[in-house]
């Protein structure tokens, strides 16, 4: 990151769009922000319960990792890796138009670590992406999707040290049902809430698909230890940080490689 001066045209740019985020310029200024930055505050909690879980992987820090942001949107959380110490962060969003974002930003703030590229996260690869990545986050994602579990499994296949998630959550339900007789019974082990996103898919925050399918606490910690993460873990909210996060209607959960 520089503090070097920014040409007039490249600030100007970047001050004439509305942003998701609140980005520092180097001389000082702040992006203007949706709402007047009303969603500052679940930025802020999800980014202090990230550095909790940062420090408890890595307490010696975390110079030289790798990263790699899933579902990027304008690069915030990449952006704040790079200020913690990441050597080569990689942002990756289904949108293009995010990832033009990404690379204004960088540019205005003279962050040359984050390298930003369309990516469906259903289409990650080693192959399309490099890595796998000491950390990998998956922030706001997968309750926009027809397919969490294997966004799940791609997470897991990029990783290899720390994976985060932050989501939306539906209630979960519990119990025994009867699978194909009232003598064979199987527990649940969690739930998915179908959500429509289908007259949404413009909307740059939104889905792709339109079909959305969103886990229970229970059963996103379920699946992610089915598809090969260890140490799964909750990951505790500040008693002042974002409702959602603090009443468990939304959750970060972390699980290790
Ligand atoms: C609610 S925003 C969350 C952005 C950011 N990760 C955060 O937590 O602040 C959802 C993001 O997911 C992206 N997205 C939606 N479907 C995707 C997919 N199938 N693959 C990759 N990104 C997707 C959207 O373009 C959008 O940037």
């Amino acid at each position: 990151m520089s503090n070097d001066p920014i040409s007039a045209e490249l600030k100007q740019r970047i001050l004439d769009k509305t942003w998701f985020y609140r980005f520092d310029l180097p001389d000082g200024t702040q992006t203007q922000r949706y709402e007047d930055g009303a969603l500052d505050p679940i930025h802020d909690t999800r980014l202090r319960m990230l550095d909790d879980a940062l420090k408890a992987c890595w307490p010696d820090g975390v110079a030289g990792k790798s990263a790699l942001d899933i579902a990027c949107h304008q690069g915030f959380f990449s952006v704040e890796l790079a200020k913690r110490g990441f050597a080569q962060i990689t942002a990756v969003d289904a949108r293009a138009d995010h990832v033009e974002d990404v690379k204004l930003i960088t540019q205005g703030i003279g962050e040359e670590r984050i390298q930003a590229q369309q990516c469906d996260v259903h289409a990650l690869s080693s192959d399309a992406v490099g890595g796998p990545f000491d950390l990998v986050l998956c922030f706001g994602l997968l309750y926009h999707l027809e397919n969490p579990i294997g966004a799940l499994r791609k997470a897991r296949e990029m990783c290899s040290g720390l994976c985060v998630v932050e989501t939306q959550v539906v209630p979960n339900m519990s119990g025994n049902v009867d699978w194909g007789s009232y003598r064979y019974v199987k527990p649940l082990m969690g739930t998915f809430g179908i959500i429509d996103e289908t007259y949404e898919t413009h909307g740059m925050e939104a889905s792709v698909t339109g079909i959305c399918l969103a886990p229970s606490t229970a059963g996103l910690m379920w699946i992610m230890e089915k598809v090969g993460f260890r140490d799964v873990q909750l990951l505790e909210c500040p008693e002042d940080g974002y409702e959602q996060l603090r009443f468990g209607k939304r959750v970060m959960v972390s699980g290790r490689v």
